[in-house]
């Protein structure tokens, strides 16, 4: 997978699928599957390690994981998410990302917000060749000063939203993940910017879909989000679940 075969799914109206994985394992898996997209996520925190959030999780850990991931997967684009406080400064991101992308092998880096500090270091990120994927809506690193809470419900911070996400493409961008806003809104960004944007609990219209792989296996500890599906019910196993998922997503099933 490349970026360029990404932006021309987009184009073609050909949903994205992107799922979660942590391992090897089910890097494999998904890859065989035809997975477009495998986010390592800063999940792992939660849904490997145990924590409550995403906030312990250091950087050294997600290299640790996105290598695992990498030698599963084959084919499908590997984003890694950059931990908590691992991006607070252009400097630190350069070195996050190169961790991530030489020792890991994520073909992206992940970070979260739309602030200006933000994108200065999708910027210089860009032109270094490094590709970056944003992250708009509810944003898990930043759940115990704003907690779980959807985003752009009213009409002021949907404009900046949409504005957000207009600038985080302008600033170099090359993919975005909106998490946790309004259908209609996610329909909106989708089509006011050129790249890939990529839905987690906001609705059918965005160009692609991304779940957290243990809430479509159902084995979250402490429940799913509502958004989510349980694929391994009636799927016979694991690899057939995620191949449901897969198949939901392009026909356009999932969300519905
Ligand atoms: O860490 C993660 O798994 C994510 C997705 C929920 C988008 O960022
Ligand atoms: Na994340």
């Amino acid at each position: 997978m490349t970026l360029s075969r990404l932006k021309k799914m987009k184009m073609a109206e050909e949903k994205i699928v992107c799922l979660t994985a942590y391992d090897a394992t089910m890097g494999y898996w998904l890859d065989q599957a035809g997975v477009d997209v495998i986010l390592v996520g800063d999940t792992l925190g939660m849904v490997v390690q145990g924590h409550q959030t995403t906030l312990p999780v250091t950087l050294q850990e997600m290299v640790y994981h996105t290598q695992m991931v990498q030698r599963g997967n084959q084919h499908a684009w590997c984003v890694a998410d950059f931990p908590f406080m691992s991006d607070i400064t252009i400097e630190k991101a350069c070195e996050s990302a190169a961790m991530l992308m030489k020792e890991g092998h994520a073909n992206m880096v992940k970070l979260e917000g739309g602030s200006p500090r933000t994108l200065s270091i999708i910027e210089r990120l860009s032109e270094l060749g490094v590709p970056v994927c944003g992250h708009l809506g509810l944003l898990p690193q930043s759940v115990e000063k704003n907690g779980y809470r959807r985003a752009g419900k009213d009409e002021a911070s949907a404009k900046i939203l949409l504005e957000n996400a207009i600038a985080l493409e302008k600033a170099g961008a090359e993919m975005l993940v909106l998490e946790c806003v309004p259908d209609y809104l996610a329909g909106d960004i989708s089509r006011a910017t050129s790249i890939p944007v990529i839905g987690i609990g906001s609705g059918g219209e965005s160009d692609g879909q991304v779940l957290v792989l243990t809430d479509i296996l159902g084995t979250s500890v402490g429940g799913v989000p509502p958004f989510a599906k349980n694929y391994l019910v009636g799927a016979g196993s694991i690899q057939q679940a995620i191949q449901n998922y897969v198949d939901e997503v392009r026909s356009k099933k999932f969300p519905g």
